[in-house]
This record gives C-alpha cells, sequence and structure tokens, in this order.
C-alpha cells in the first residue's frame, strides 16, 4: 500500500516526534559536503512528478529540491492549468490515470480543487502501481507539508509543543496552511488558538467544530493588538484576494456575476478597512514577548509592516522558509519508507 499525504489528521503525535528526529539529523547532514554527498544515494534513480496547477515558489521548487538532494529525478510541470491537457479541457482523474500510469515513485500535486489529492490518490491506488501522491495544496482545503514545516520550526525554535498560546492572523478561511497548522498543533496538551481575522475570512466551521470535539479551546477576534501580547507563536497570513470571488454564491455571486469589478471594488475597500486591524505593525510587535515568535508561510504582502518587523528577533520566517527542504527530504524518504535509514 502506498503512503500518501493528504492531510494533517493523518500524522499522530508519535509520528511527528520520530519524525522531527529525522529531520533534525537529515538538517545536520545537509549542511555539510560529505552529508550531502550521502543524503545523495538515498533515493538514486527514483522518480518525481510535480505537478501544479497552482502559483509556486517554495513548494514547488523546495521539493524539488529535496527530490534532488536524494538523488532522485524530476519532472516538472508548471502552471499545468495552462501547459498540461487540462487546458484543452482533460479531466484531472484522466490525469492522474495517465501520469500514474507512467510509474513514477511520487507525485506531487497542487491544484485549486479542495478533496483534489484525496481523489487523486485514490486514482493512484486503484490503478495500482505503487505511486505516493504528496498534496502540494488542494484549493481551500489543505498543505500538510507546509503545516510539519511549521511545526518543526515553532518545535526548533521554542523546544516543545505543549502549552502554547497560538494567535492565527489573516485569511482563516480560505488559507489553506492555516487549517493543516491546527489540526497539527490540536494534537498537544496545553495549546490554545486565537483567531484573528475580519469577520468574513473568519476560521473554517469544520475546524472549529473539530477543536470543540477534542476540547482545545478557542477564542475569535478581529483585533490583533488585543491578543498579541500574550502569544507564543504569532502566526501571519495573506489575504488569499484570487480565492475571494470563485464560488460565490446566493446574492454575493449573483452581484458580483452582475457587476464584478464594482463589486470587488467595493469588497475590497470593506476588507481593507478589517484587515488594518489584522495588520503585525512594528509598534504591535514591539509588545510580543521576547521568546515568542512570529511565522508566516509567505508569500507576505502588506500584512506585515516591513523592513522594521524583519529585524526583530521574534521574526524568523526566513528560517521557516529554510526549514522547508530539510522537512521536505524527510517527507519523501518517509513516504518511500526509507526513513529508517538514517
Ligand atoms: C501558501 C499556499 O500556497 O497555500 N504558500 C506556500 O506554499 N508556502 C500560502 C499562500 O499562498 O498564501
Amino acid at each position: 500500500m502506498s503512503r500518501h499525504i493528504i492531510e494533517s489528521q493523518q500524522f499522530s503525535q508519535s509520528f511527528i516526534t520520530t519524525f522531527f528526529e529525522l529531520v533534525a539529523r537529515i538538517k545536520k547532514l545537509n549542511a555539510t559536503d560529505a552529508g550531502r554527498a550521502s543524503l545523495s544515494l538515498l533515493l538514486a534513480g527514483k522518480i518525481l512528478i510535480n505537478f501544479f496547477y497552482e502559483e509556486s515558489t517554495r513548494t514547488r521548487v523546495s521539493f524539488n529540491m529535496a527530490a534532488q538532494i536524494l538523488g532522485m529525478k524530476v519532472i516538472e510541470t508548471t502552471n499545468a492549468a495552462i501547459f498540461s491537457s487540462a487546458a484543452k479541457g482533460e479531466s484531472l482523474s484522466d490525469t492522474l490515470r495517465v501520469l500514474s500510469g507512467y510509474r513514477p515513485d511520487i507525485i506531487v500535486l497542487r491544484h485549486k480543487d479542495e478533496g483534489s489529492a484525496k481523489r487523486a490518490a485514490a486514482i493512484c491506488d486503484a490503478r495500482g502501481t505503487g505511486v505516493s501522491l504528496i498534496n502540494a495544496g488542494d484549493g481551500t482545503g489543505q498543505h500538510p507539508s507546509q503545516a510539519l514545516i511549521d511545526l518543526y520550526t515553532i518545535y526548533e525554535k521554542l523546544g516543545h509543543l505543549d502549552n502554547l498560546h497560538i494567535v492565527v492572523v489573516g485569511d482563516l478561511l480560505f488559507g489553506r496552511t492555516t487549517h493543516s497548522l491546527v489540526y497539527l498543533l490540536s494534537l498537544y496538551p496545553g495549546v490554545r488558538f486565537t483567531f484573528v481575522s475580519p469577520p468574513q475570512l473568519a476560521m473554517k466551521s469544520g475546524i472549529l467544530e473539530h477543536l470543540d470535539e477534542h476540547k482545545v479551546p478557542w477564542t475569535a477576534t478581529d483585533d490583533l493588538s488585543t491578543v498579541v501580547g500574550d502569544a507564543d507563536v504569532v502566526y501571519m497570513t495573506r489575504t488569499q484576494w484570487e480565492r475571494l470571488f470563485v464560488g460565490m454564491q446566493g446574492l454575493a455571486g449573483f452581484l458580483y456575476s452582475m457587476s464584478g469589478s464594482a463589486y470587488r471594488f467595493l469588497k475590497r475597500r470593506e476588507l481593507r478597512k478589517y484587515s488594518a486591524k489584522c495588520r503585525l505593525t512594528d509598534t504591535l510587535a514591539q509588545t510580543m514577548k521576547p521568546g515568542a515568535i512570529i511565522l508566516h508561510p509567505m508569500p507576505i504582502l502588506d500584512e506585515i509592516e516591513r523592513p522594521p518587523v524583519d529585524t526583530l528577533q521574534q521574526a524568523v520566517y526566513f528560517d521557516q522558509s529554510d526549514n522547508g527542504i530539510p522537512v521536505r527530504i524527510a517527507l519523501l524518504l518517509h513516504v518511500l519508507g526509507h526513513d529508517i535509514q538514517l
């Protein structure tokens, strides 16, 4: 049975503990030429297909690079919505049937539809070619490899994952990285969340229900200034403008279809008003605890005041993006069952 990486709920606390030990070892190896030489033998001859229907910088490049560090061969299709047969009308399921029939070892998929990764993995399984599928972002669903990077960074910087106050800020409705991270952090005792967003972009109800079911405390506000001083982790995200008007139903959808740009303009103006209260300004960041950290999955737009916040010791988002390489190396080894070798 192939190992797929689809959603954060598939990971247990004990898996994460062992996985992070592997990441730490890989990080050391990857820092030296001799270490890189030994890593390059581990998956030599294996093949990874990077199939991205949506834009990406970090996820696409770091999966590609992680694979090449392990000696894999990589086939890239960027902007698959335009440069693959999807542009001619081919369904995702036919494309996946074809790709898995070629028998790569891993397919890394990013697609605009929530649930697409799960469907794609089922198609790979049905073909019986042993391909592993990794979800690199399924629309407004999840982004589990990013969540492992975020969680590892918290662990590395703070030394523990329990008893933390996590403040998650921005577009919590559409921001898939926040969904995956909340599921992971909810595994740890004493974790509590504050969700900071404009009311229109509040955290997805399914995730709040999950927290309630698991008795994880949470609150919500639209004003970052009221909670930032008490945070251990401030997880900033951008507004997902490109998703805002997709699939709108009812009156909003009707208005948008009737007068798209005017509606869009009004909506943006209204959102910007709220977003100002969710912005991490230098003045606000100065009120954070000295040992707290600021994370961001990137890209960063104007939700953080830069450059001043970049210079604070709490701002660790570039260390977080650096962790993309060792975490994804560990993930590739894990899905191919080679994690015990190191
Ligand atoms: C995120 C994504 O694609 O969900 N980017 C990433 O992979 N680091 C965040 C975003 O696009 O805002």
